[in-house]
């Protein structure tokens, strides 16, 4: 019998799961392990939307089937939520469809559209589904950077010139996971005229809409004139109202594509659980304090880590979105890896953080750290860090 899977062999062992087994076993030894690894939001989801999950959840007639693309009231939430806050307009029906988290939707829209022998231009480093959605579906990846510069420009367009046959989808992700980094609008102009010349649809991963610091809301693709010709954007509810473990998200825009993924996921899912669907309703239907109030406290956080672990000698780039920092390891370890280095510092710092690598080769020489602990913890865990320096000889300020 043949245990040779296609697609088995095509998935690498994940990077990120040896610091979480570590970390899963420090903790079982009863370790206090700052957990800075993972990006699952440690904050509540508003009373009103859970209180609208145990109201649905009463009613007798609400646990059968739901509907595979979305209840139409929660298709409607997200038109208007496009309409409020990038003033793009979405019908409802044909341009929306909801997911089982934006993972599974960029993971089935793979599925829809990509075959093996596609090649798919995907950034590098980034977050796993960006590769291994088109991986599992069997497309080859094509890496093209992270970083919007113009090497950025130049590596698609030598993508398009070099690769046979001509990549058929283009993924982005601003604000990134795991780089943080960000883009304007006058990026995605550029980027949908580039898509059109080249036949090339492109996939936008907006996971981090709200979160961002420096006072420049995030742009929409869908905000480009044109967009829907070549795009479709994800979005979901896991960061922005702390929703992560119900999985809510949305894809929204082209309808050939939304089409496409309606269609597989008609064939995979019944949809989410209806309560779960109403209480995302209320979400974003209802008042909207909490997305501000998160914003400011990843702000807080943000400020508190930057300036902590800088005084412990690790010199942060504050994120300018996100819930994450991309640190770039400290000049005295960096022959070490950042596998390694994540390794030590969660045995001799116990704090927990995601190794780069694990994003793509091109994440090497960083780690990402997730915000997800509070400003005590934070401070705590910059202290963690610097007796660890110190007890490798590295004097704080020069590490
Ligand atoms: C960029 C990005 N896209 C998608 C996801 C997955 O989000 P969801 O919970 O909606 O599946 C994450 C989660 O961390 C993410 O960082």
């Amino acid at each position: 019998m043949d245990d040779e899977f296609y697609r088995i062999k095509r998935l690498p062992p994940y990077v990120i799961a040896e610091v979480n087994g570590m970390r899963a076993a420090a903790r079982a030894a009863g370790k206090d392990i700052i957990d800075l690894g993972m990006g699952n939001p440690d904050l509540p989801p508003p009373q009103h939307v859970i209180d609208k999950l145990c109201e649905v959840a009463k009613k007798p007639d609400a646990h059968g089937y739901s509907q595979s693309k979305g209840i139409p009231g929660l298709r409607r939430a997200q038109a208007n939520y496009y309409g409020n806050r990038f003033g793009v307009e979405l019908d409802p029906e044909t341009e929306v469809v909801v997911t089982m988290g934006s993972k599974e939707g960029l993971a089935s829209l793979a599925t829809a559209i990509t075959a093996p022998g596609d090649v798919v231009l995907a950034p590098n480093p980034s977050y796993p589904i960006h590769t291994f959605g088109f991986i599992i579906a069997g497309a080859t990846i094509r890496s093209v950077p992270t970083t919007p510069d113009e090497h950025y420009w130049r590596s698609l367009d030598k993508a398009m010139h070099f690769t046979v046959p001509r990549p058929s989808v283009l993924v982005v992700n601003y604000p990134s996971n795991p780089t943080a980094e960000v883009v304007d609008l006058a990026f995605y102009e550029r980027l949908v005229a580039w898509a059109k010349e080249n036949k090339v649809w492109i996939l936008s991963d907006l996971a981090y809409s709200e979160l961002y610091y420096d006072g420049n809301p995030t742009p929409s693709i869908m905000q480009v004139a044109g967009a829907k010709d070549v795009a479709v954007e994800f979005t979901s509810l896991s960061k922005t109202y702390s929703m992560a473990g119900w999985r809510m998200g949305f894809a929204v825009g082209n309808r050939k594509l939304i089409a496409a993924m309606t269609r597989v996921k008609s064939y995979l899912d019944y949809g989410a659980f209806t309560p779960i669907q109403a209480a995302a309703c209320a979400a974003l239907n209802g008042p909207q304090d909490i997305v501000e109030k998160n914003r400011q406290l990843y702000h807080k956080r943000r400020d508190v880590m930057v300036e902590a672990f800088g005084r412990a000698g690790w010199d942060i780039p504050p994120p300018p979105a996100s819930m994450f920092a991309w640190a770039p390891l400290p000049p005295a370890v960096k022959d070490m890896g950042s596998l390694e280095f994540s390794k030590q510092l969660l045995t001799h710092a116990e704090v927990a953080v995601a190794p780069g690598v694990g994003y793509g080769e091109d994440g090497e020489g960083y780690v990402r750290i997730a915000m997800v602990e509070n400003e005590q913890r934070l401070r705590q865990a910059a202290r963690n860090v610097k007796r660890y320096f110190q007890s490798l000889g590295i004097n704080s300020s020069a590490a």
